[in-house]
């Protein structure tokens, strides 16, 4: 009997218990024998009563028994989570853990702990719930040198865009029927500004090209200044907005970033709807892949936290570890804002002879080369005029802007999205 100590009872850990009884019989042969979860760490003992689990408000109860030999860490948070962790590992005991945010900030400190305690960390949930993107990373696709990791990880933003999207609904309106569903969190600000897709990122990017990628490494920008024109307008043109994370090699130099951005309607990841995620990345052997499902909830993600208690289970007995730290090379990262892509720009303009002339130049000066200009509607006296551009660098539409900026003609910038996801 392999007994399992768990750090916190909430949605996870409660949900690891049902699917542990649902499916004990195939989850243990899977296992190579029994596994009983044998105490759980919680603040508040009186909320879980009648939870089939013995309680404890100890940490130690857990972290220094000598039976439990897996410890599933699923309370979140970078304290004492962490320390938890290092403590578990330390002492021996495989950890399989739900916890972006601490894996993200300190996954090279935990898997020193494994290598010194010659234990096991799983972490398959801390990405995209159900999903088993981890481990299609460290072991299916090995054989592969990863050139693009492009992710919908985050399942509120994601519902907010889709409810803005097939159903006419405002930012605000979709924000707050995605917190009345339970896909955001209590304070939706790390999902909606988009540092929660950037913790996963950075964990997806480490073992994609082996280098520790940390959140601080992905700039991140959030879905608050999408208003329903953009993705009305963006859908005329044959294109879907996403909060898209980003991961891309090129010679040999890393880019990284969280940021909405308009996908071809035909790319995969723009069938992606409601609070569903799917990773798509581009391996040298294996092409294109692409990987779809539930990004959070109780049993889709304690399904991947037992798929890690298989793992731990079965190399406790049998023997052999898990994949350690991926992160064999430094960190080259792209200077900011170089890469060529396509660009969507919203512009507020003066309704009148020669102004878009203006605004052809200020792109032209930047070397920037417009492919459509669609005037939209008017707003009282002013233009909405609608740019898409040709391949140019960030830093080049940031000049353009600057400049545009200074012209009497220009009432504002609606918006500027990046376009991704073209081929050829
Ligand atoms: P949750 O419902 O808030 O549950 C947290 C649990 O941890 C509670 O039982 C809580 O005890 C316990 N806890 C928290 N801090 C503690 C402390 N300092 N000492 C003792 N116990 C403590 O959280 P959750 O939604 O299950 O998420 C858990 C982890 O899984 C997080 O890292 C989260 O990011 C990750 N995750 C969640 C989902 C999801 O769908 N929910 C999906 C993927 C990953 P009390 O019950 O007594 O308060
Ligand atoms: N708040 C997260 C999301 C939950 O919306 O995807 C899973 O990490």
């Amino acid at each position: 009997m392999l007994k399992i100590g768990l750090l916190g009872l909430g949605t996870v850990g409660t949900g690891v218990l049902e699917v542990l009884e649902q499916n004990r019989a195939k989850i243990e042969r899977r296992a190579g024998g029994p596994l009983r979860v044998a105490r759980a760490l919680v603040r508040d003992p009186a909320r879980h009563s009648g939870k089939p689990v013995e309680l404890t408000t100890r940490a130690a109860d857990v972290l220094e028994d000598p039976d439990i030999q897996i410890v599933v860490e699923v309370m979140g948070g970078l304290e004492p989570a962490r320390s938890y962790m290092l403590e578990a590992l330390g002492r021996g005991k495989a950890v399989v853990t739900a916890n972006k945010e601490a894996v993200a900030e300190a996954g090279s400190e935990l898997f020193a702990a494994a290598e010194r305690g010659r234990s096991d960390l799983f972490f398959e949930a801390s990405v995209a719930g159900g999903i088993p993107i981890i481990h299609a990373l460290k072991e299916s696709l090995a054989a592969n040198r990863i050139t693009e990791v492009l992710g919908i990880v985050n399942g509120t933003t994601n519902y907010i865009l889709s409810q803005m999207s097939l159903k006419g609904r405002e930012f605000a309106e979709a924000l707050a029927e995605a917190q009345a569903k339970g896909y955001a969190e209590a304070d939706p600000t790390a999902d909606v500004e988009g540092h929660d897709a950037a913790r996963k990122l950075a964990i997806l990017a480490s073992i994609a090209f082996e280098a520790r990628v940390k959140p601080e490494h992905v700039p991140t920008q959030g879905i608050a200044g999408i208003t329903q024109r953009d993705i009305r307008y963006a859908r005329e043109l044959g294109y879907a907005v996403k909060l898209l994370a980003l991961a891309r090699e090129e010679e040999g130099e890393l880019e990284a970033g969280v940021y909405p951005a308009l996908l071809p309607s035909e790319h995969p990841l723009s069938a992606v709807h409601d609070a569903f995620n799917a990773i798509f990345l581009r391996g040298d052997a294996c092409g294109e892949a692409m990987f779809y499902g539930r990004g959070a909830g109780a049993h889709p993600t304690a399904s991947a936290v037992l798929g890690d208690v298989v793992d731990a289970a079965r190399h406790l007995r049998m023997g052999g570890r898990a994949v350690a730290c991926t992160c064999y090379h430094p960190l080259h990262r792209k200077a900011r804002g170089t890469t060529p892509r396509r660009h969507y720009l919203r512009l507020i303009l003066e309704d009148r002879p020669g102004v878009l002339a203006q605004v052809a130049r200020a792109f032209g000066d930047q070397g920037v080369s417009l492919t459509t200009v669609l005037q939209k509607a008017m707003v009282g006296e002013l233009a909405e005029v609608v740019f898409l551009t040709h391949l140019a660098s960030d830093v080049r539409i940031e000049a353009a802007l600057g400049a545009l900026s200074k012209l009497a003609s220009v009432g504002a910038v609606g918006n500027w999205l990046r376009i991704e996801g073209e081929r050829g």
